[in-house]
This record gives structure tokens, C-alpha cells and sequence, in this order.
């Protein structure tokens, strides 16, 4: 059983009137609601961080792309075009617009983490700008030209990505919980899989991890044992 399942059986059997102090009527309607669907809870800082892992998992594909550049190898100019895909759709029209409507208001409106959150939101816009390149360069590799044009837009992007979402992980997102209750944090997280469902049709994380299990494959790197040291 998940912390938040823990949390919210435990504050299934509070008396009403401690219910209430949390957050009233709203969470037992929703806590009903998910019981009724069977669904597997996760919390708001789980989702955005196993969307991290997720991001991840494509900058790990660009760092093979860079070095089959690099190395002169072949590679299939597909693994690119996936894997720039699972950035546009899942990251930057997902991920970040989340973090951008529900979490950066929310940070400016008490004034915390305020200059963090400026540098955050310009990267985002820098990256995505990065990815049109990215896509745009993908879809004719003609010359040597191109193939290191190319290493040098997965290289730009992951050099600001790994930083980018290890900061949310260990500042952003943990100072969440100081600035809004526990009853705003598991709604925002309702509320995301209620995003989530509709933007997808469905489990969005469950897709794109085969999407990026596919990539993953497609270059020989999903197989985790050739990474342990002899
Ligand atoms: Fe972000
Ligand atoms: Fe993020």
C-alpha cells in the first residue's frame, strides 16, 4: 500500500469532524471515486517525478545518438525522431505544461522559489525550441554536417535537462508541500490524472514507457546487465 493510500484509509476513519479540518466533503468523494474505479493512487510529486524518470530515459537515448555521432557509427535517424517525439508530446505538451499551470503559479503566488521558477520556465521555452531543431534536422540527415549539427542539439539539450530535473526533484518539488496543504497536494494530484486521462485516453505514463522502451531497443541499450561494471 502506497503512503497516500495509507494517508487516505487513515483519514477514512477519522471522525467527521477531523475530515472536515483536512479538507471537508471534497476528499471523500474523491477517495469514493477512486475505489470505485480501482485505480492505483499516485501522489502529485510521484507523478512528476516518474515523468522525470521517463525524460530521463530519452536523455540517456540522445547520449547514445551523441556518441554513435561522434564515433562515426550508423544509427536509425527513427531512434531521433521517437525519441524527440516522446519529448514533444509527453514532456513538453504534458510534463511541463503541468508544471507551468498547476505548480509555477502556485510557487509566484507565495513567493518562494521565485527566480528558480524564472529559470525553470525559460528553460522550458529553450527547449523546446531545441526540439523543433532536433525534429527538423532528424527528418533529412543528409551530410556529416547534419549528423553533427544534430549531436550538438541533443548535447545542448541534455546539458540543461539533467540539471533541470534534478533541481525540481530535490528543491522544487519537495518545497511543495510547504506551500500548499495536504488537501490541495492530493487534490492537485486528482487532478493531474484527471489531465492525464484526457489527454491520453488513458495511462499517458504506461504509453510512453513503451514508447521509450521501443527506442531503447531500437539502439541496443534497454538491456540493463551491459551497464554493471566486471
Ligand atoms: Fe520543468
Ligand atoms: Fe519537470
Amino acid at each position: 500500500m502506497s503512503s497516500v493510500e495509507s494517508r487516505r484509509n487513515f483519514i477514512g476513519v477519522l471522525p467527521i469532524a477531523g475530515v472536515i479540518a483536512v479538507g471537508g466533503s471534497h476528499m471523500l468523494l474523491a477517495q469514493g471515486k477512486k475505489e470505485k474505479t480501482g485505480e492505483q493512487e499516485v501522489s502529485t510529486n510521484e507523478d512528476l517525478m516518474r515523468e522525470h524518470g521517463l525524460l530521463k530515459r530519452v536523455l540517456l537515448a540522445y547520449d547514445e545518438i551523441i556518441h554513435r555521432i561522434r564515433a562515426k557509427q550508423e544509427f536509425a535517424p527513427r531512434t531521433v525522431t521517437d525519441g524527440a517525439t516522446i519529448i514533444r508530446k509527453f514532456i513538453e505538451e504534458y510534463h511541463e505544461k503541468l508544471e507551468e499551470d498547476h505548480l509555477f503559479p502556485r510557487f509566484r503566488k507565495a513567493g518562494k522559489l521565485v527566480s528558480l521558477v524564472d529559470t525553470l520556465l525559460k528553460q522550458h521555452q529553450a527547449g523546446r525550441r531545441v526540439t523543433d531543431r532536433i525534429l527538423a534536422t532528424a527528418s533529412s540527415l543528409k551530410t556529416q554536417d547534419d549528423r553533427s549539427r544534430l549531436a550538438s542539439d541533443l548535447e545542448a539539450f541534455n546539458r540543461m535537462y539533467a540539471p533541470h530535473e534534478a533541481r525540481e526533484d530535490t528543491v522544487l518539488f519537495p518545497e511543495l508541500h510547504k506551500i500548499i496543504s495536504p488537501h490541495e497536494y492530493d487534490a492537485l494530484g486528482e487532478q493531474f490524472e484527471r489531465i492525464e486521462r484526457k489527454t491520453f485516453g488513458g495511462d499517458g505514463f504506461d504509453i510512453y514507457v513503451d514508447k521509450v522502451t521501443a527506442v531503447e531497443k531500437q539502439l541496443g541499450i534497454y538491456d540493463l546487465n551491459q551497464f554493471t561494471p566486471k
